[in-house]
C-alpha cells in the first residue's frame, strides 16, 4: 500500500511538473519504476554491503528527464539534440553528487554536458543567486570547458541538474548520480505535493527558502523566531526590524528573489496559519540575521481543482492567492 501510494505521487509529482513548470514534452518524463530503498528493504545486511555496484539502478536518459533515484544514466544521441536538460532530485535532508564516468562528445564543435548546482527553469535558478552560498559562475561545471579536469559536482541542496548539447550521432556519456545525507538543509524543493517540514536555521546569517512546486493549502502549524530583546511588540507593522523572520511568497517561477510576497511572520504576526496559495511556486522563506538558531514547522497538500477554481474566481487581480 505505501508503495503504491508513493508511486502514485511521484506520478502526479511528474505529471504536475510537466504541466505547470515544462510545459509540454510529457512523454519524454517518466518514472523510475523501483527505487533501491524499496528493494534493499527486501535484503540482509550482510548482502547489502556488498550490492551496491552490481545492483547499481542503469537506464538510458532522455533528452528531458527526471531523476529521483541513485543510480547510473547513459545518454546516447541517436539525432542531434540540441537542447536537452537532466532535473535530479532527492529527500529534503539530502544533497546529490553526479559524476561523469565517460563522455563521448564533440567539444569542439560546439557539444557540451554541464553540471549545475541547483535547478534553471524558464530561465530562473532555484536557489536564487542571493540564497546560494557560492558565486553564479561556481556553480556550472562545464566537461569541456574545464578540459575534463573535474568530473564531478556536489550540490549544495536537494536539486542539481545537467544539461547538453550533442550534435553528433553516437555521441554519448554516462554519469553517477548518488545521494549524501546533508546535516544542514537550507534550501529545498519538495518532492512532493504534500507533506510537512520543520525549517531550523542555525546562528549562519544566511537565508534557506522551501519551495512547493505546486498550488498548496499550507498550515503554519509553529514558529519560535529568535528576536531582538528590545523590539516593541506592536509598535512597528513589518517583520524588517525584529530579527529573524519567516516570508510567506508566491509567484510562477522558481527564482525566489522575484515571486511576490504573500505574507510576514515574526513575533507581532496575529494573521491567518492557515492559508490556500494557487500560485505555481509556494516558498517559506526565512530570513536569517545570523544571531540566532530560528525554527518554522509547517504543513502542506495540493488544492483540488474545485478549489483552484474558487481561487481563480475570487482575484480581481492577477495574482494567485486568497485567504
Ligand atoms: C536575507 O534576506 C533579506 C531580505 O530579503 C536581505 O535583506 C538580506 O540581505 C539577506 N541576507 C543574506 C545573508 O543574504
Amino acid at each position: 500500500m505505501r508503495v503504491m501510494e508513493r508511486t502514485f505521487r511521484q506520478q502526479l509529482f511528474f505529471l504536475l511538473l510537466c504541466l505547470s513548470v515544462l510545459k509540454g514534452d510529457c512523454r519524454y518524463i517518466e518514472n523510475n519504476d523501483i527505487s533501491k530503498d524499496e528493494l534493499f528493504s527486501l535484503l540482509s545486511s550482510d548482502l547489502r554491503r556488498e550490492i551496491p555496484e552490481l545492483l547499481m539502478y542503469r537506464r538510458p536518459l532522455r533528452c528531458l528527464d527526471m531523476v529521483a533515484v541513485e543510480g547510473q544514466f547513459t545518454f546516447t544521441a541517436e539525432t542531434p539534440q540540441l537542447s536537452c536538460a537532466a532535473f535530479f532530485m532527492a529527500e529534503p535532508n539530502e544533497l546529490i553528487t553526479v559524476e561523469f564516468d565517460s563522455v563521448d562528445v564533440d567539444c569542439s564543435g560546439g557539444d557540451f554536458v554541464t553540471m549545475f548546482d541547483g535547478w534553471v527553469m524558464k530561465g530562473e535558478k532555484f536557489p536564487s543567486s542571493q540564497d546560494h552560498p557560492l558565486p553564479l559562475y561556481e556553480r556550472y561545471v562545464n566537461y569541456c570547458d574545464s578540459g575534463a579536469a573535474r568530473k564531478s559536482m556536489r550540490s549544495s541542496q536537494n536539486v542539481a541538474m545537467v544539461f547538453f548539447r550533442v550534435h553528433g550521432a553516437g555521441s554519448s556519456f554516462a554519469l553517477t548520480v548518488r545521494k549524501h545525507v546533508n546535516p544542514f538543509p537550507c534550501n529545498v524543493i519538495s518532492q512532493s505535493p504534500e507533506g510537512s517540514y520543520t525549517m531550523v536555521t542555525p546562528q549562519q546569517h544566511r537565508n534557506c527558502s522551501f519551495s512547493i512546486i505546486y498550488p498548496v493549502a499550507i498550515d503554519i502549524s509553529e514558529f519560535s523566531l529568535g528576536h531582538h530583546s528590545n523590539f516593541p511588540k506592536r509598535s512597528l507593522p513589518g517583520c524588517a526590524e525584529s530579527g529573524d523572520y519567516v516570508q510567506l511568497l508566491g509567484g510562477s517561477g522558481i527564482d525566489t528573489s522575484k515571486l511576490l510576497p504573500i505574507t510576514d511572520l515574526c513575533i507581532s504576526f496575529t494573521g491567518p496559519t492557515h492559508m490556500k496559495i494557487g500560485c505555481d511556486n509556494t516558498v517559506v522563506r526565512m530570513v536569517s540575521s545570523g544571531r540566532f538558531v530560528s525554527r518554522v514547522s509547517f504543513s502542506y497538500r495540493p488544492l483540488d481543482s474545485q478549489e483552484l477554481q474558487t481561487i481563480k474566481l475570487n482575484n480581481v487581480e492577477d495574482f494567485c492567492f486568497n485567504n
